[in-house]
């Protein structure tokens, strides 16, 4: 008899943004003369920057012609890009990162939720709430939780992050392993200074923990005095691992292109314990499991990188936080307390009232989609995030619906 993976039936029904989705469809069923605007999951709506379209274009000529092409490449990925990953996002900044350190994957939700599987199943793993559900999820599919009772899983050390501490998480009273951090934060758009994050890095260095830091939305920072990575910070190359994405920074979500950096001086230990390398483990997985990101998208990633490409990616950016600027502002004019939307394509913004009755509400009476804070965990219950990603006329009449909507 072919049996399941136990640990699945302790999920919760589904995964949040299909949940949504599910939702809407039945919305737009109802109401076929509703354009529906779309601020909820954060997919990005500009195109891909000019600079990679052309690249993408050489790249793909180049797969034919018998002398110009290219089958399997490096599994780690093309050290064309893995080189400039390690001199523009790390390097100038400061941040000790080598191009072999890098690992060119197609997601920061694969590699977030792959990274936990190297570690054993009863580690004590510390998950912020709210979180970006994949955390979570991967670890309950591992069978690293109990049962879900009252919105959390038991065996979990949930760190909480409220209004009272800014939304960024105070460290935990009980001894963890695993640490997953997100800044810029995805739901909240909180961010985290560098001398919080230091604590967090002393804390993962006197515990022999590991941090998996998600940088994700890196690229949204614009305050000179925030860390873009969590290697500006000493000691941190010893216990984290950070992943980053282009589907905000360029606009790859349907493309496909990110990577996690795993340094050669990170470490978890053997039951006996023995320092073993995190690096060398990831590289034996994702050579196993994984066979690259196609070389026409490495090249358009690459592209990124050029003087044209730096500024349009920092157009788009521009256009994308102006969105978030103008929700923001809205959404306090309304008589709304507001986190996020600076340094951050989400505004995280308390309704005063339950998430999904909000969410209800802005979808019927505005025809507009956010997702519910309590998706992301109890500590979202009562707030709602809204998405910039959108375009600027969209946005404007979003915000011109909700204002009518909530008899402004
Ligand atoms: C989100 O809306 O939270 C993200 O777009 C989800 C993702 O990046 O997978």
């Amino acid at each position: 008899m072919i049996r399941i993976n136990e640990h699945y039936r302790k999920l919760q029904s589904s995964y949040l943004f299909s949940d949504i989705a599910k939702r809407v469809a039945a919305f737009q069923q109802a109401h076929p003369e509703t354009e529906v605007i779309k601020l909820g999951i954060g997919d990005v709506t500009r195109s891909l920057p000019e600079a990679c379209i052309e690249a993408f274009h050489r790249a793909v000529d180049e797969m034919g012609e018998d002398a110009t092409f290219r089958g399997y490449g490096p599994e780690q990925g093309y050290p064309f890009l893995r080189e400039k990953i390690a001199e523009f996002d790390f390097q100038a900044r400061g941040a000790e990162v080598a191009a072999d350190e890098v690992f060119i994957s197609d997601g920061t939700k694969c590699d977030t939720g792959n990274f936990q599987e190297l570690f054993a199943a009863d580690i004590r793993v510390a998950i912020p709430d709210p979180v970006y559900p994949v955390y979570l999820d991967t670890n309950v599919m591992a069978g690293r939780t109990g049962a879900f009772s009252q919105g959390r899983y038991k065996g979990i050390t949930y760190l909480s992050s409220t209004a009272e501490n800014g939304f960024v998480p105070t460290l935990p009273d009980e001894p963890v392993d695993l640490i997953y951090l997100c800044f810029p934060n995805n739901p909240t758009g909180a961010t985290i200074a560098k001398d919080r994050l230091k604590e967090w890095v002393d804390y993962a260095r006197d515990h022999r923990a590991l941090i998996l830091f998600d940088a994700a939305y890196e690229i949204f920072i614009r305050d000179d005095g925030l860390p873009h990575s969590i290697y500006e910070i000493d000691g941190a190359r010893e216990v984290a691992v950070e992943f980053r994405s282009l589907s905000k920074t360029a606009g790859f979500t349907g493309t496909r292109c990110a990577y996690t950096v795993v340094p050669k001086d990170c470490s978890a230990y053997t039951a006996d314990g023995e320092k073993t390398s995190v690096h060398a483990l990831w590289h034996r997985r994702h050579t196993t499991k994984f066979n690259g990101v196609s070389y026409p998208v490495q090249r358009a990633a690459e592209a990124i990188y050029s003087a044209e490409g730096r500024s349009q990616v920092r157009e788009r950016i521009d256009y994308y936080l102006a969105n978030a600027g103008r929700i923001r502002e809205a959404m306090r004019g309304l008589g709304y307390t507001c986190a996020g939307g600076k340094n951050s394509p989400y505004i995280w913004i308390d309704g005063k009232t339950e998430s999904w009755a909000f969410f209800d509400l802005l979808l019927n009476r505005a025809g507009v989609v956010c997702t519910p804070g309590v998706g992301f965990g109890p500590c979202g219950e009562g707030f709602i995030r809204i998405s910039a990603f959108n375009s600027r006329e969209n946005v404007d009449r979003a915000m011109e619906r909700i204002k009518e909507a909530l008899g402004a």
